[in-house]
């Protein structure tokens, strides 16, 4: 398999960006798009035409459009586990016998909560999901993105083994007119299974009859979810195939499903599908997930950074960063290629954020005069989602749009400490509104993004071998007999006598 040559990325000579602005009067235009209601502006970053097609000669010698074929068409681009990653096809956007099969999942999925909403499980007021990773993140910012204003039921997403957050989640629910939602793809999860356990005991000492009447199980292992005891009519299956960070389009997102309505989840699909089509049929240079690769990539390679930075300017989606850090570091933070070999070129830079304006009285110092490059991604909404005077919105708006222009143009000033270097680069996402369909189609893109960033730089972005050395290290101490190094045995000692 070819190897991504960098040679002519790193040979681009990098202009100021502001001589960048004053040599294009068309730049804004020309590094723009509009997709499924999202404004894109990548003119604050270094790409030129010149950068642009560097990286579409890179595209080519590493099969991106053959790729992105296979990936569409269901076949096995998870090379290390042999399978296919097919959460497009959950929104309609997939090989047509893998689209059939996530649709009869959907309906099953729309079954259970109709009976739910006719109160064939009797009064459900709320929703007890546990689950963790994929199982977690993604219904997580679905629900506290979108749900503020649904009224339907309470929802509480616990992730954490730590029984703090379990036990937050049970003192604000009557254990009588809980369902509990068991979110696991292998259905085998420790801190899942444990959290399942507790609640569990907590709807039975709570005087809940028959506790397993109230479980829906969501996991891509309904053999297992039934030898835990979980009743078949209440398994939510969906596909091996549909990787767990990846995973918030099928039955994973229930407690989205249900907290929202239906309706609005088939619009969440929908929206992601747009994105999917504009991915499959856009000429790369209007492709809105692969020019935001070609910027990743561009500062990861050329410019040495090592973490980018997302902070989104809008309350609702406070949970974005930390969803991306999952997708994007989970994905593409690894150091073989697909083959095997050993990579000698960076892959995924750490991603980290915050929600403006808060960041800016945090960590934007860093940004503005730091000795850290780091390209930033703003995400803001144009249409406000509070209720109260207009100036709230209006501030938050121009103070997003003040910080990269400030980034950008910097400032000149004779003492040192009071002078920013400027040329710092921003992209910016600008929603028409934060919308079921909108949000699916902001959450396609950056998966598409992230499948993108991986095919240029070689790698697999569907496995996460890199999580199992400690999974299995925490099993072998909790089972004893097992010596460590001389500090994690002495910690061990001191915690557990
Ligand atoms: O530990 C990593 C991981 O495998 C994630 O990829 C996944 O989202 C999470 O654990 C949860 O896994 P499961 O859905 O199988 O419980």
């Amino acid at each position: 398999m070819a190897l991504p040559d960098w040679s002519a990325i790193k040979a681009l000579k990098p202009e100021p960006l502001t001589k960048l602005f004053q040599n294009d009067k068309g730049r804004v235009a020309t590094l723009g798009a509009d997709v499924a209601g999202i404004h894109f502006d990548w003119s604050k970053t270094h790409l030129t035409a010149e950068a642009i097609s560097a990286f579409a000669a890179l595209a080519g010698s590493m099969d991106l459009a053959a790729k992105r074929d296979a990936l569409f068409a269901g076949e096995a681009v998870n090379v290390t586990e042999g399978r296919a990653a097919e959460h497009s096809a959950e929104r309609g956007e997939g090989a047509p016998e893998s689209v059939a099969l996530a649709s009869a999942y959907r309906n099953r999925m729309r079954a259970v909560i109709d009976a739910i909403e006719a109160e064939a499980f009797g009064p459900v007021r709320s929703i007890l999901h546990v689950g963790i990773g994929g199982s977690a993140l993604g219904p997580d910012l679905l629900v506290d993105a979108l749900g503020r204003d649904a009224d339907r039921y309470q929802v509480a997403i616990v992730s954490n083994v730590d029984g703090v957050a379990l036990e937050e989640a049970m003192d604000r629910f009557d254990p009588h007119t809980t369902l509990l939602a068991i979110a696991s793809k292998t259905f085998t999860t420790t801190e899942t299974m444990l959290n399942a356990e507790s609640a569990l005991l907590w709807m039975r000492e709570g005087g809940v009859e028959d506790p397993y009447g109230q479980v829906i199980a969501l996991t891509a292992a309904p053999e297992k979810a039934l030898e835990w005891g979980v009743d078949e009519t209440r398994i939510l299956p969906f596909s091996e195939s549909v990787g767990g960070r990846y995973s918030l389009w099928s039955s994973i997102g229930f407690p989205a499903a249900l907290a929202l309505g239906w309706d609005a989840f088939e619009e969440l699909l929908e929206g992601a599908a747009e994105m999917d089509r504009h991915f499959r049929l856009t000429p790369l240079e209007k492709n809105a997930p692969v020019l935001a690769a070609f910027a990743d990539l561009y500062y990861t390679q050329a410019r040495g950074c090592e973490t980018r930075g997302v902070f989104a300017y809008d309350e609702r989606l406070r949970l974005l960063p930390s969803y991306l850090q999952q997708l994007e570091m989970e994905s593409n933070g690894k150091r073989v290629t697909a083959e095997g070999e050993t990579v000698t070129w960076p892959t995924a830079p750490i991603t980290w954020g915050g929600v403006g304006t808060d960041a800016q009285h945090a960590v934007f110092q860093l940004l503005h005069q730091g000795t850290h490059l780091v390209p930033v991604e703003f995400v803001g909404v144009i249409e406000p989602g509070d209720g109260l005077a207009e100036d709230h919105h209006r501030q938050l708006l121009l103070n997003m749009f003040a910080q990269g222009a400030a980034l950008m143009a910097g400032k000149h000033a004779d003492d040192p400490a009071r002078a920013y270097p400027g040329d710092r680069p921003s992209s910016t996402l600008l929603l028409d509104r934060l919308d079921p369909r909108t949000l699916g189609a902001l959450i396609a893109f950056y998966e598409q993004r992230t499948f993108v960033n991986a095919v240029l730089l070689g790698i697999n972005p569907f496995d996460q071998f890199g999580v199992e050395l400690g999974k299995q290290m925490a099993r072998a101490a909790d089972q004893g007999g097992m010596d460590f190094d001389a500090s994690t045995d002495d910690l061990i000692r001191r915690a557990f006598g």
